[in-house]
């Protein structure tokens, strides 16, 4: 799929536009503070209504107005959809086709954006909160019940620690709670697992082809293995039972997917402890990348790749590489402080905005030889 033209009214520092995008590569130029991250977060936001940035919605609006619209013409194999989102600091209305969508995970699996920002390096550095939140996102685009069963097992595992915390016990009351998120539980560790076993068919090749090193590998550690208990949920239910105990006394739930992790691994080394910053970046580019064959697969269609800033700290041999491995048929938007990164094969392919405090430019000295 492809997004073939934005609209955004009062969002961020734009008051009015419209930018229509080339169906491959789109580069997104200008100096700090002009308004490049706010263009490439729009699309995200259209994509999945939130933005990935920490912020309230309310500074997405416009300083001194009153609400924003973002409105984007989808493209893809099947069918054209107008996606829409409006917001008035008080409810965020989503649209497909001018149809009310309520439910946001009905919205939500329907245009299909990977991003990668510097922030992303988080998700290697951070806490397994960023990873666990990482999963969350990539897997609601996905699948579209997967949202809804992570929410599920939200509410499960809350109504668990406010009975812990209540102080008197029902045995049996406490195990069909148990039960209950177990179910929802291992439902979402096959789903995890699933997701990293098949990121972990690109991705090796993908860091390869980027930094000629071999033996790069993402590792699922989850909380509990549900695998090792065959999915029984009998079984499962009393290995969790063991741990009642040391519950009741510490009032919060021991085992569960609250608590999974991932790392990213060269051979034996764990690169968030040994790998270079310019490594770490790649590594989280490389899951990203891979990300786009499983999309492929599952969704049956291309996914939007969103770059920002990508190429900086990233040396000149391996931003050619990667250069050259995004110049298939996916749509890809980049941003960049200079256009001096980009080699001449990829200027003559792209089409090239210059951005101006709010105001966005096709830059026609630059024009290549896209299609619209
Ligand atoms: N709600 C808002 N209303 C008006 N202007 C805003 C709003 N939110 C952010 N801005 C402005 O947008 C600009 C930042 O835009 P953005 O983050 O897109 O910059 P950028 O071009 O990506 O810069 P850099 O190269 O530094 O990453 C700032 O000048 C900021 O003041
Ligand atoms: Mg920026």
């Amino acid at each position: 799929m492809y997004l073939k033209n934005i609209n955004l009214k009062n969002y961020r520092n734009y008051s009015n536009i419209k930018v229509s995008f080339n169906k491959g590569i789109n580069i997104i130029y200008g100096n700090n503070a002009q308004g490049k991250t706010n263009l490439l977060e729009s699309i995200y936001v259209l994509a999945l209504t939130n933005t990935f940035r920490n912020v309230n919605d309310s500074d997405l609006i416009k300083k001194d107005k009153l609400f924003f619209r973002i409105n984007g013409l989808l493209k893809n194999s099947k069918l054209d959809k107008n996606m829409s989102i409006f917001y008035d600091s008080k409810k965020k209305y989503m649209t497909i086709d001018n149809t009310d969508i309520n439910k946001v995970s009905n919205y939500i699996s329907v245009m299909n954006t990977i991003l990668f920002t510097p922030d992303d390096l988080d998700i290697i550095k951070g806490p397994p909160l960023v990873r666990r939140k990482f999963l969350n996102t990539e897997l609601s685009q996905l699948y579209s019940n997967y949202y809804l069963l992570n929410l599920e097992y939200e509410k499960v595992l809350k109504m668990r620690n406010d009975y812990l915390k209540n102080g008197k016990y029902d045995i049996n009351y406490y195990d069909i709670i148990t039960s209950f998120m177990i179910e929802k539980e291992i439902l979402i560790f096959k789903i995890r697992k699933k997701f990293i076993d098949r990121i972990n068919n690109y991705a090796p090749n993908i860091f390869k082809n980027i930094t000629g090193l071999s033996g790069f590998k993402i590792v699922y550690k989850p909380n509990f293995d549900f695998e090792l208990y065959n999915y029984d949920k009998n079984k499962i239910l009393n290995v969790f039972k063991e741990k009642y105990d040391s519950e009741f006394k510490f009032l919060s739930t021991f085992y569960g997917v609250h608590k999974d992790d991932f790392d990213f691994y060269l051979d034996d080394l764990n690169l968030k402890s040994f790998g270079s910053q310019g490594q770490q970046r790649l590594s989280v580019l490389t899951l990203k990348l891979s990300e786009i064959e499983i999309f492929r697969k599952w969704k049956e269609n291309n996914p939007i790749l969103l770059l920002d800033d990508v190429f900086s700290e990233i040396d000149e041999i391996k931003n050619n590489n990667l250069l050259d491995y995004l110049s298939g048929d996916i749509q890809v938007i980049i941003t960049a402080v200079s256009l001096n990164i980009f080699n001449n094969d990829i200027l003559s392919k792209a089409k090239i905005f210059k951005i101006d405090n709010g105001k966005i430019k096709i830059d026609k000295n630059r024009r290549g030889d896209f299609s619209e």
